[in-house]
C-alpha cells in the first residue's frame, strides 16, 4: 500500500474560508503539563460532539504547539525540525513583538455559535491547566475585505495542490504537520482614513474597488504586495497560506486584523517578516506598519492529527533526519543524536 499523503493526516489546516474564527493563545500552569495533553487528545471527540449537529456549519479546529511547551510537554519524542519560539523584530521604526503562547486553537466555522461552543468545551476540559488566554473573535467582513478596505486573501495558493505543498510537512515522520505564525493587529483608522484612496492602494499595491495589483512600475517597493512578494534561489515564489480576519470593538475604538499564516517551513512567513519589519533593502519597510501595530507574535508546530490524539503511538527511533530541530547541536560524531517518530504498528 503507498503511504498516507500529507493532506490524508494533516488537522484542519486547509479548512474551508469560514465566515467567523476564534483565535486563541493560551498558556498552560507549570506541572500541569499531563491534564493539557489529555485535553489535547480530547479534541477530536469535542470537536465531532459539537459540529456534528450542524455539519453544514463546517466547524474546524487547528491546535498548534509552542516551543517551551512542547519540550515541557512532549519530552519524548524529538522537536520538530523548524520549531522555536517566535523571532522578535526590531526595526528602524516599527516592532514585532514576540509573546507568550503554549497553544494555539483556530477555530473556524459559519456560524459564531457552534465557534463559541467548541472554545467553552475546550476551556473544560483544560480545567486549572489553564493559566492565562488571549482570545480574539474575527468576522468576515463585506466582501473579504480587512477594516483597511482592501481584499485579503486573494493571492493565496489555490487548492488542491498549491496549498497542500505550501502548508503541509511532505514527508518523514511529521508528514502533514504544518508550522503557524499569528500577529495580532490594531489599525490606526483615523490616520489611514486621512489618506486617498490613490495613496492607499501605493501602500497595499493592488486596488481598492477591483483588488487588482498595481503594475510593477507603479506598485512601491515598500508597499505590502512588494514587500511579501518573495522567491527563493530559483525563482520560484515562497508562499504561505493566510486566513486572516478582521475584529474590533466599535465604542473602545478597537480595530484590528488577526494574522495567521500557515507554512511547510516558518522561514518562509519569517521572511516575509523581516521585509516588512525590517526592510528590503534593509529601512524599506512596509507602509502598511504605519497603520498597523503588531501587539502579538507567537509561532507554533501544527502536528499531524493522530498525534494529538495518541501522542504514545508515536515512538522514537534512532537516525532519523527529518527530526532535527533548527536550535539543536549536532552532536560530535556527526549523527544528528536524535530519534525519529515511528507510529507504532506502522
Ligand atoms: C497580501 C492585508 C499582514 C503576507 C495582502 C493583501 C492585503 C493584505 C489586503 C492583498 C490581497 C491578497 O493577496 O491577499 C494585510 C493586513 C495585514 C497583513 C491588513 C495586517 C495588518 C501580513 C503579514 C504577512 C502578510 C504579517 C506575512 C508575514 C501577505 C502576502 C500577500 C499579502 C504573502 C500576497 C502577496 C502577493 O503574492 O501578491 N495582505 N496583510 N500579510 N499579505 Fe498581508
Amino acid at each position: 500500500m503507498s503511504d498516507p499523503r500529507p493532506q490524508d493526516l494533516c488537522q484542519s489546516v486547509l479548512a474551508p474560508p469560514a465566515r467567523v474564527s476564534i483565535f486563541i493563545t493560551l498558556t498552560i500552569r507549570e506541572g500541569a503539563e499531563g491534564a493539557a495533553v489529555a485535553a489535547l487528545a480530547q479534541l477530536p471527540a469535542l470537536k465531532r460532539s459539537v459540529g456534528f449537529r450542524e455539519p453544514e456549519q463546517q466547524l474546524s479546529c487547528v491546535a498548534g504547539i509552542g516551543s517551551r511547551f512542547w519540550d515541557r510537554a512532549y519530552p519524548h519524542l524529538p522537536r520538530p525540525a523548524h520549531l522555536h519560539p517566535f523571532i522578535p523584530l526590531e526595526g528602524s521604526k516599527h516592532s514585532a513583538p514576540s509573546t507568550p503562547g503554549d497553544l494555539l486553537f483556530h477555530v473556524r466555522a459559519m456560524r459564531f455559535d457552534l465557534c463559541f461552543e467548541l472554545v467553552r468545551q475546550l476551556r473544560l476540559a483544560l480545567g486549572d491547566a489553564l493559566e492565562s488566554a488571549d482570545e480574539v473573535h474575527g468576522f468576515r467582513y463585506f466582501d473579504e475585505r480587512d477594516l483597511l478596505g482592501f481584499v485579503d486573501g486573494t493571492e493565496n495558493p489555490e487548492p488542491p495542490v498549491d496549498d497542500v505543498v505550501t502548508t503541509l510537512v511532505p514527508d518523514g515522520p511529521y508528514t502533514g504537520a504544518s508550522y503557524v505564525i499569528v500577529q495580532k493587529y490594531l489599525h490606526d483608522l483615523t490616520a489611514w482614513n486621512a489618506l486617498s484612496v490613490e495613496d492607499q492602494e501605493r501602500v497595499i499595491g493592488r486596488t481598492k474597488l477591483d483588488d487588482i495589483e498595481l503594475p510593477d512600475d507603479v506598485k512601491p517597493s515598500n508597499s505590502h504586495v512588494a514587500l511579501n512578494t518573495i522567491e527563493d534561489a530559483d525563482g520560484t515564489q515562497r508562499q504561505i497560506v493566510r486566513d486572516n480576519l478582521p475584529f474590533g470593538n466599535v465604542g473602545e475604538g478597537e480595530f484590528g486584523t488577526y494574522f495567521i499564516g500557515y507554512a511547510a517551513d516558518p522561514d518562509v512567513t519569517e521572511e516575509m517578516l523581516r521585509h516588512m519589519f525590517l526592510g528590503n533593502p534593509p529601512g524599506n519597510y512596509d507602509r502598511i506598519l504605519d497603520f498597523s501595530t503588531a501587539h502579538t507574535g507567537c509561532l507554533f508546530f501544527v502536528p499531524p492529527a493522530d498525534l494529538l490524539e495518541n501522542p504514545q503511538s508515536f515512538a522514537a527511533a534512532p537516525d532519523d533526519p527529518s527530526t532535527a530541530s533548527d536550535t539543536d547541536p549536532t552532536p560530535a560524531d556527526g549523527s544528528l543524536g536524535i530519534g525519529s517518530l515511528r507510529r507504532s504498528g506502522s
